[in-house]
């Protein structure tokens, strides 16, 4: 998570020696119109943290959007932007600093609505304790038991039950009983540490920073004093040095620094270090901090460290102290929230994004999914937005990370979609899965150079995409005959044929289909590297595992070959019947006619198979490969 740079709030405060304890950073969350932002604006307002000019400004911006009817809306205080106002909702994380004589604060605002989940999940990455808002007279909703779940994932220990609107149930302790009631039995298997409830009015300023004499049945603190009393110790410092390189500095040709923030841990000039994942191990020569030369630094410094030897250390790679170093795995179990429209689809290569690196990742297989009413485990295949589940994960080389239980800095992580740049995942890594280990590459005596020179041409792949009935199979059964013809050794991987054996398990769910692509891509590689041209027609129908194939081939082995037939062309043809079955809604899942093809964007060849007939078409693929002397 990265704040806007005014922490000079908090530097001032410690500065002044105000604050005795370390800063607290909490977040509030809960459903819309819970009165997240009144609470936060209430807060200010009592602790006299509001500028006059805004206090005239909230007179004028009350009178025009305000919803209390009262003379100052707090919640206006932090929704800053126009539009939001406008709509009379909060639509990012809003970040406060301020302090009282006893404590300084970083407070996350976070949207309640449902759609917005994901900015909690962003404002929670770092916070330590999480006020959790409920109105009175609604009690726990779905949505707030969504926050908590999400708060227990990124392993907030500290939980205040805030009972908002009080007032509204004419201070009733029964209901603020049975609220709690509900709360704990709910998060009994969520792992909070402690768990504060609380009953207040934030409009009127009910045990918010002062205890209110409207409930006299309740005898605990009030929000702001517990806040400022509350235990939670800022520990990062005390754990193993993790320093992620963001950036390697070469400023002049004898110097390399390697930049970046402090994970956790310490460092000290002269300390040994390990660098992950070569595993190389030197010493610290050097720690540049923003003034200068520094013998030391911690957790959250940024720093400029020389090392005592040259190694090579790039962006993505990770520091560590050498006698206390994360683990290496490429196979994980791990926790993932859900934060696209997009669902997850197992198989799918995505990026994940972990410390400063970035690599392919895989979901192999979704264990479950959680319930979030009852936490209870439920059978899934897939991810849909703001779900939660259990999963393994496969990434492309090994990573260096520590389960996030016992760091937060070096176990989260985040996926990314690798066509539209999306951030569709939080996770956080739980264990390394040994079944793997001990697997190593084996070198061969013959190479795929010396097997393709014994058949005298270079070995490729066609690969077929197409909607159903656009002539994909009948062409590439006419480009083999013709290779044949030329003494060329080919094999021909089908759709049809590869689903009555190796894929016999699969059918056309997307996520199936993704499945389908995967190991049919695996199996063309095994061909190309015995020298084979393999021609592979299946529909495709997703950019991302076409592009998968591609990357799994040598760089222009692989030639994509669209077979561009109009929809109502491969209608009209129907030599399966299938579009026929499936327009009638006997048929699921058909590609074209109730699931998605992706037209291909970066195609070598694009066959207009609605205009020519397959013969000449078969010829043109032909001619591309000789002209790219792969024949
Ligand atoms: S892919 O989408 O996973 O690439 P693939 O090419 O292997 O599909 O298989 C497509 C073949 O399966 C079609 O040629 C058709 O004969 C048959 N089929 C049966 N049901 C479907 C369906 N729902 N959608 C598409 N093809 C289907």
């Amino acid at each position: 998570m990265h704040e806007p740079a005014s922490a000079s709030v908090l530097n001032a405060a410690a500065q002044a020696g105000i604050a005795t304890r370390p800063a607290l950073r909490f977040l509030t969350c809960g459903s819309v119109d819970d009165g997240k932002s009144t609470l936060i604006g209430r807060l200010l307002y009592e602790q006299n943290l509001i500028f006059d000019d805004q206090l005239a400004s909230l007179g004028r911006d009350s009178k025009k959007f305000g919803s209390t009817g009262v003379d100052h809306d707090y919640a206006l205080l932090l929704d800053g932007l126009e539009a939001e106002r406008e709509q009379g909702i909060t639509i990012d994380v809003a970040y406060r600093y301020f302090a009282t004589p006893r404590r300084a604060f970083v407070a996350a605002d976070t949207p309640g609505h449902e759609q917005y989940t994901r900015n909690m999940a962003t404002g929670a990455s770092n916070a330590d304790l999480a006020v959790l808002l409920v109105d009175a007279r609604k009690g726990l909703l779905a949505q707030t038991r969504r926050h908590a779940v999400i708060a227990s994932l990124l392993r907030i220990r500290s939980v205040v039950l805030a009972v908002n609107k009080i007032d509204l149930v004419d201070f009733d302790q029964t209901v603020f009983d049975g609220i709690v009631e509900a709360f704990f039995s709910f998060s009994r298997d969520l792992g909070f540490g402690e768990i504060k409830a609380i009953p207040i009015s934030a409009r009127y300023g009910d045990n918010v920073s002062s205890a209110s004499a409207r409930m006299p049945w309740y005898g605990g603190p009030h929000l702001l004093e517990h806040l400022e009393t509350v235990d939670v110790e800022d520990d990062r410092a005390a754990k193993p040095l993790r320093m992620p390189v963001q950036w390697v500095n070469r400023a002049s040709s004898d110097f390399r620094g390697f930049a970046g923030t402090i994970s956790s841990g310490r460092v000290a000039r002269g300390d040994e270090i390990a660098v992950l994942p070569s595993a190389r191990v030197t010493r610290v020569a050097s720690i540049i901090g923003p003034s200068g030369d520094v013998d030391s630094a911690a957790a959250g410094d940024s720093v400029t460290l020389t090392l005592a030897d040259e190694i090579d250390v790039a962006r993505g790679d990770m520091l560590v102290a050498a006698r206390d170093r994360p683990q290496t795995s490429d196979q994980f179990a791990a926790h993932l929230f859900w934060m696209s429209n997009e669902r997850l689809f197992p198989g799918r290569s995505y990026l994940m994004k972990i410390g400063h690196r970035t690599l392919g990742a895989t979901v192999t297989d979704l264990k479950h999914r959680i319930d979030i009413n009852s936490l209870s485990k439920l059978a899934a295949k897939t991810l849909a937005l703001n779900e939660v589940g259990v999963c393994n994960v496969s990434t492309a080389s090994a990573v260096a990370f520590d389960a996030y239980a016992a760091n937060r800095e070096t176990g989260a992580f985040i996926l990314i979609d690798r066509y539209s740049n999306e951030t569709v995942a939080a996770g956080t890594l739980d264990f390394a899965l040994r079944r793997a280990t001990n697997i190593h590459h084996q070198d061969q005596a013959v190479s795929t150079a010396a097997r393709s020179a014994l058949m005298h041409h270079k070995p490729a792949v066609l690969w077929f995409t197409g909607l159903p009935g656009s002539g994909k199979s009948t062409i590439a059964n006419l480009v083999e005959a013709g290779l044949h013809g030329r003494g060329i050794h080919t094999v021909l991987l089908d759709g049809d044929n590869v689903r009555h054996g190796l894929n016999r398990d699969l059918g056309f769910t997307e996520s199936d289909r993704v499945e389908n692509i995967r190991r049919v891509a695996e199996v063309a590689k095994l061909m190309t590297d015995a020298g084979l041209v393999v021609l592979c027609s299946f529909i495709s129908p997703f950019r991302a595992e076409r592009r998968m194939a591609r990357e799994l081939i040598v760089a222009g082995d692989f030639l994509e070959v669209f077979v561009d037939t109009p929809i109502e062309q491969c209608i009209a043809r129907d030599p399966k019947g299938l579009y026929r079955r499936a327009l009638a809604g006997e048929i699921k899942n058909f590609t074209g006619v109730d699931q998605a093809y992706e037209t291909p964007e970066q195609a070598e060849l694009h066959l207009m198979a609605g205009v020519k007939d397959a013969d000449s078409l078969a010829n043109e693929v032909i001619e591309v490969l000789t002209a790219r002397k792969i024949i």
